[in-house]
């Protein structure tokens, strides 16, 4: 991908899932890569996004950056009559307020240097509404908002740009499923199956090189479909498969 050789890219919540993946793919393209973690590898900098000391802190050390990856996030299931003050505050503080304190102190360096490329991890979870995970939903509704209202306010130095993958395939998620529910699951998907984290890492690969220079205060989907109709256009729907 054209542009990324030598450039530094900080990724949060980088030690797993799709996280590493964009690690190891910017690495792959030559980048250097300085993993944000609660628990990071080596060569990493501990950092729990949710508190804006730790961030600043950690945004002190990484100085000069050309890309930070937002990708940092949790989310919970539960009905939202049963969301306790602590999650609903957790989940606030990690996914919405923690990549916004990542964005503020990675676009101060980013403006005051040579600019960058910031990328926001939301999801369809940001576009469409889901059963028993109020919170996590707003958090990413949240997101696209702050993408825009960014790419505004620092254009044309920073480019900032939101993700929204669909379901995409963990270890940590692979677990939670019965071979039956990951099935049920590919099932409602147009393309059949779960993405791969490595599509995602592409993605912000793609997102962050000299190839995307035209890309500011963008949302872009990666869902395999998953959003592209409507109930009705379901396996079964009129004209759908069943039909
Ligand atoms: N997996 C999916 O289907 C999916 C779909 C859409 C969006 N996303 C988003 O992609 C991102 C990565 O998710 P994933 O599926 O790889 O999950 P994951 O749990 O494997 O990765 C999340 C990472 O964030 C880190 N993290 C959580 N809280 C943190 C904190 N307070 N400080 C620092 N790091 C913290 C975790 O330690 C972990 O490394 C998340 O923002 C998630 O909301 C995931």
């Amino acid at each position: 991908m054209k542009g990324l050789a030598g450039k530094r890219v900080v990724v949060t919540g980088g030690s797993s899932g799709i996280g590493a993946a964009a690690a190891q793919r910017f690495r792959d393209e030559g980048a250097e890569v300085i993993v944000l973690a609660r628990r990071p590898g080596p060569g990493g900098i501990a950092c729990d996004v949710s508190d804006r000391d730790q961030v600043q802190q950690a945004f002190a050390l990484v100085g000069d950056l050309d890309v930070l990856i937002n990708n940092a996030g949790l989310s919970v299931r539960n009905p939202a009559l049963d969301i306790a003050a602590e999650q609903w505050d957790e989940v606030v503080a990690t996914n919405l307020s923690g990549a916004f304190w990542a964005a503020q102190a990675a676009g101060r360096l980013m403006l005051k240097g040579r600019g960058g490329v910031i990328i926001n991890t939301a999801s369809t979870n940001a576009l469409v509404g889901y059963r028993y995970y109020a919170d996590y939903n707003a958090t990413k509704a949240g997101l696209v908002a702050l993408t825009k209202s960014l790419a505004l306010e620092w254009a044309p130095k920073v480019r900032v740009n939101a993700v929204c993958p669909g379901y995409v395939l963990t270890p940590m998620q692979e677990a939670e499923y019965t071979p039956e529910m990951l099935a049920e699951v590919n099932g409602r998907i147009p393309l059949g199956r779960h993405a791969a984290p490595e599509e995602i890492a592409g993605l912000f690969a793609y997102l962050a090189s000299d190839e995307a220079t035209y890309f500011t205060g963008a949302v872009i989907v990666m869902d395999g479909g998953e959003t592209a109709g409507s109930v009705i256009s379901g396996p079964g729907g009129p004209g759908g498969p069943g039909a």
